[in-house]
Formats: structure tokens, C-alpha cells, sequence
């Protein structure tokens, strides 16, 4: 905007024209800044820009026209209006002080109305000038700060995405995480449902056999002596008699030994009898006997007390795993030892066989049809006890079982 009122520069040496155009000017709504020299305009200039420039062509030192072209060396037409004063008519002086950037030219003696017309004309382009610096700074400032917005809009999207993707990132882990838990739990229940259903087979035959056992031999042994005694009654002779009872005796003592066969076949007797160790120790010696493996048994000499649901799992566990030895591992010696570990038992089977080819055996993922060592694994852990299966191939296999010793 135009300063209020606008602000007129009167540059002229003589004082006389100077101050009549000032004074007529200044009646004329102006403000009035008026200097003797072309140097003196281009320093108050510097300090204070007026809204246009009333500058006699021929002064001393620094003519009217020089005094222009510096300005224009800085301002440009529209924005520092000058009109150029001159008592001269030559048209030489108007063409240079056009071609120096002068606005307009007027001749002395100044024709007041006509020079105040020529002011405004001057000064409506000038406001225009202003007007539209104003309007492109505001168009500047609001673009500054629509691409600030921009950019905070941005990274703002940034983060948040980054963020998203993380959020993402751990759900699809999860989700995979959850994928394999129920996988393994699902394996983990068919292969109970299959091991149940295994084991009712299992015993089922072995009821059969027991009862055949109980009916082929043992029932009959006894028929046969109730027979041989009931017609004890009809024998008078004392021979005859004593022949009787002769026969049955071996066929008591046959039933005595078939139900002692069968009372160890359904449980160890040794282990009832006399305990862990020493049933290991007989399954050892079985293992040499029946199949002709080296078989050795250790244990050290600490106390070792055990409840007897976890002697009973154990030696079971034992008899599976020797089994599996025979079955599997084609060793040239299995070693056996029961040892105190701190406030555990350990027990280990360890052969020098093939070493085996199975992944992660006995677990519920494991791609094997056998139960043994699933059941032994599922039984020992539901008794606080654990088994650690150690193999490598053709170096034989170790597996340890670690139970709680009673307090
Ligand atoms: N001592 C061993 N040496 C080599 N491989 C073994 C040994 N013990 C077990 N394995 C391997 O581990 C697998 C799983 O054993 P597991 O006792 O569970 O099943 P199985 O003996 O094959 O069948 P089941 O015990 O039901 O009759 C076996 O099939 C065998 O491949
Ligand atoms: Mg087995």
C-alpha cells in the first residue's frame, strides 16, 4: 500500500522552484520530502522510500538523468515511479531521461493540474505494483505453509504405516505361531485317541491269553486233580490210594508253577519283592538270556527312594526301551544304570547300536507308527518325571530318564 498521504520526493538545486512545488503539493493532500541533490535523493532513499520522485533534470554534480539511472539501477519503474522535471523542451533530454526509466516528463513552469493528474496516474500503478507484491507474498507464505502441512501430513502417513507394518508384522508371527501350536496339538490328540485305542487291543488279547492260560493249563491241571480225588472215596486199598495221590501231586505242583509263570508275566515279581535295582538288574539279565546281548547293570550306592507308581513307570519304561534295543538297534552291548542325581533318579539305557533314523521320536509330531516311547514320554510327565532321547547315527543311542525322588 501507498504510504497515508503519499510520500513525494522533490529533488531540485534550485531552491526557489523547490519549495514552490513543495507548498503546492503539500495543499494538495501530499507529504513533501524535498533535497537539493541527486546524491542527497539516492541516500534518503536508502533510509525511507517515497511513493514517487519529482526530479529536475539539470542540477550540478549528478544530473536529473544520472541520478535516474542509478535508481533504476535498484528499482525498477513501476515500483519507484519518477517524474523528470526539465525547463528544456529539447526532445533530446525527454528521449534520454525515458530511455534512463523516467515515468513521465514535465516541463517548467509546472502545470500544477496537469502534474497532479500525471502523480496519480503514476502512483495507481504503483499501488497496482504493491497490491500484487502484497497478494504473491501471501500466495508465498500460504504455499510455505501448505507444504509444511504437507510434509508433517507426510511423515505423519510415514510413521503410521511403519507402525501398521509392524503391528502386522507381529500379528502374521503370531497367527503362524498359533498355526503350529494347534497343528501340534491336533497331532498330539490323535496320537492319544491312537495310543488308546492301541492299548484296549493290547488289553484285550492280553485278557485272552490270561483267561487261555487259566483254561488250558491251570483249569485243567486242577479238573483233572478234583477227578483224581474225588475218586479217592471208592478205593479202599490203601495202594491204590497212595498211586492216586502220587499223580496228583506233580499236577498241583504244575499249577503252583503255571500260575508263578503267570503272576510274573502280568507284573515283575522282583520288582514287588525286592525293588527297582534289583528288577532292573533281572531285566538285564533277561536281555543276555533270551536274545544273547551283553547287557550290563550299574547303579551307584546312595538312597535312593522312590514312590512306587514312578518305580513301576520306570521299570516299564526300562522293559520298552531294552525291547526297543532288541527291535531296533542292532547293538553289540547295551549298559543300564540307575544312578541319584541331586534330589533326582536318573536312569539310563544306553547301546552302541545303528543309532537312529526317526526325528524327535516319541514326540507327538514324530512320523513313526510305534507308541512306546510316546506312551513312556506321556506317562513319565504326567508323574513329574522327563525323557531325553540322544542318538546319532551308527553311534548308538542314550536315553535318559530323570525322575523326582520321594522327599
Ligand atoms: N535304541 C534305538 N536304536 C535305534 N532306533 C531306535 C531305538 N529306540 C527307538 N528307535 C527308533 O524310534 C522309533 C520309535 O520307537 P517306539 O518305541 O516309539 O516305536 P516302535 O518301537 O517302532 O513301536 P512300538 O514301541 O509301538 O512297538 C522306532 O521305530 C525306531 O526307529
Ligand atoms: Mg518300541
Amino acid at each position: 500500500m501507498l504510504q497515508n498521504p503519499p510520500l513525494i520526493l522533490i529533488v531540485d538545486d534550485e531552491p526557489l522552484s523547490r519549495d514552490a512545488l513543495s507548498g503546492r503539493l503539500a495543499r494538495r493532500n501530499f507529504a513533501i520530502e524535498s533535497l537539493a541533490s541527486g546524491q542527497a535523493a539516492l541516500e534518503a532513499i536508502q533510509l525511507r522510500l517515497p511513493d514517487l520522485i519529482l526530479m529536475d533534470v539539470s542540477m550540478p554534480g549528478m544530473s536529473g538523468i544520472e541520478t535516474l539511472q542509478k535508481i533504476r539501477e535498484t528499482w525498477a519503474q513501476d515500483y519507484l515511479p519518477v517524474i523528470l522535471v526539465s525547463a528544456l523542451t529539447d526532445s533530446e533530454d525527454v528521449i534520454a531521461g525515458l530511455e534512463a526509466g523516467a515515468n513521465d516528463f514535465v516541463v517548467k513552469p509546472v502545470n500544477l493540474p496537469v502534474l497532479v493528474a500525471r502523480i496519480k496516474v503514476c502512483l495507481q500503478a504503483r499501488t497496482a505494483v504493491l497490491a500484487r507484491e502484497q497478494a504473491e507474498q501471501m500466495l508465498r507464505f500460504s504455499e510455505e505453509r501448505l507444504r509444511r502441512a504437507n510434509d508433517e501430513l507426510d511423515q505423519r502417513v510415514r510413521e503410521r504405516t511403519a507402525e501398521l507394518d509392524r503391528t502386522n508384522q507381529s500379528l502374521t508371527a503370531e497367527i503362524v505361531e498359533r498355526k503350529k501350536a494347534t497343528e501340534l496339538l491336533i497331532a498330539y490328540q490323535e496320537k492319544l485317541r491312537a495310543l488308546a485305542a492301541q492299548i484296549s487291543l493290547a488289553e484285550e488279547q492280553e485278557r485272552r491269553r490270561i483267561a487261555r492260560g487259566l483254561h488250558d493249563h491251570i483249569g485243567q491241571n486242577l479238573v483233572l486233580t478234583k477227578m483224581k480225588l474225588g475218586a479217592l472215596h471208592e478205593l479202599n486199598n490203601q495202594a491204590a490210594r497212595t498211586q492216586v495221590l502220587d499223580e496228583v501231586h506233580p499236577l498241583l505242583e504244575q499249577a503252583i508253577k503255571q500260575i508263578r509263570t503267570l503272576t510274573f508275566e502280568l507284573g515283575s515279581r522282583v520288582l514287588y519283592d525286592f525293588g527297582l535295582s534289583a528288577a532292573l538288574e533281572n531285566l538285564t539279565e533277561q536281555m543276555r538270556d533270551q536274545h544273547g546281548i551283553p547287557a550290563s547293570f550299574k547303579e551307584d550306592d546312595l538312597p535312593k527312594p522312590i514312590a512306587e507308581d514312578i518305580q513301576v513307570a520306570l521299570f516299564q519304561a526300562a522293559r520298552e526301551l531294552l525291547h526297543n534295543v532288541v527291535k531296533h538297534a542292532h547293538p553289540k552291548s547295551v549298559k543300564v544304570s540307575l544312578v541319584r542325581v541331586g534330589d533326582s533318579i536318573r536312569l539310563t539305557v544306553q547301546d552302541d547300536g545303528i543309532g537312529c533314523r526317526v526325528d524327535d521320536p516319541g514326540s507327538a509330531i514324530s512320523t513313526t507308527d510305534g507308541f512306546g516311547l510316546f506312551s513312556i514320554r506321556e506317562r513319565l510327565e504326567y508323574l513329574g518325571a522327563n525323557m531325553e532321547f540322544k542318538s546319532e547315527l551308527g553311534a548308538g543311542t542314550s536315553i535318559f530318564l530323570t525322575a523326582p525322588l520321594q522327599r
